[in-house]
């Protein structure tokens, strides 16, 4: 579904369904992405992702669930067959045709007249907005006070390690996302988030790990990031 705002919003969401994403001069393929993510919410990763993050959402009392950068709605399914009782929506760039997901730029969308959530999760979607600090301004407008923002995120430590043993072929390459536009760490996404008033009252680790000693020093980093973020008030 497409976004509709009232006509007093300043700026309309463009239905970006078949357009080039941000900071991407090529023509973007949307049904070739759109199989792409299939198989990633198919993979075993995935469903530790879910895992992870429903953990958390578990202890967590809410009523409405917002996933930013949704794709195909995967994760929005999910959380409805878990929570029944509330309302969960999407909202991703791309016209993926998600029931109950809506299509919108959040880096340029006016989010002022809009209801609000006191969920939102992003699953693998940080790392890919243009304008990150525009992003979170707007998204925060959408957060009542006291709700979460929840993050699950590749280990940026992680991916710099894995990329470099690729490089010296010591590890077959694994497929990437190419509309990555910057691996975060929790520290740089801190950084932002808490500026809108939100703190971080959760940053856990899981999957994958690589073991190593670095300078006498024993080290175990996780393939994956999960952040969560309060909102003052
Ligand atoms: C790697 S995919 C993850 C999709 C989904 N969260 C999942 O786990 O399957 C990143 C998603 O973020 C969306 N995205 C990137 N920038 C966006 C923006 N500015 N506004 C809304 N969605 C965006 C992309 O279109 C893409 O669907």
């Amino acid at each position: 579904m497409h976004f509709s705002p009232p006509t007093s919003a300043v700026e309309t969401v463009a239905p970006s369904h078949g357009a080039p994403p941000q900071g991407h001069e090529r023509a973007f393929d949307v049904a070739a992405y759109r199989r792409k993510l299939d198989a990633f919410n198919h993979s075993h990763n995935y469903r530790m992702d879910l895992d992870a993050l429903f953990s958390v959402v578990r202890e967590m009392s809410f009523t409405a669930i917002l996933d930013v950068g949704c794709g195909t709605g995967f994760m929005v399914r999910e959380a409805r067959k878990r929570h029944p009782a509330c309302r969960v929506e999407g909202i991703d760039r791309f016209d993926f045709d998600g029931e109950g997901c809506w299509v919108a730029d959040v880096c340029s969308v006016d989010f002022s007249w809009q209801r609000r959530y006191d969920l939102l999760t992003m699953v693998h979607a940080i790392n890919h907005l243009v304008d990150l600090e525009r992003a979170i301004e707007n998204l925060n407008v959408l957060l009542e006070p006291g709700g979460h923002l929840l993050i699950a995120n590749p280990n940026p430590a992680f991916v710099k390690i894995i990329r470099t043993l690729n490089a010296y072929g010591h590890l077959e390459t694994r497929g990437g996302d190419d509309t990555v536009v910057a691996y975060l760490g929790a520290a740089e996404i801190d950084r932002v988030v808490n500026r809108c008033g939100l703190d971080r009252v959760l940053h856990r680790e899981y999957g994958e790990a690589i073991r190593c000693t670095v300078h006498g020093t024993d080290m175990v980093i996780r393939e994956r990031e999960l952040l969560s973020y309060r909102k003052r008030g």
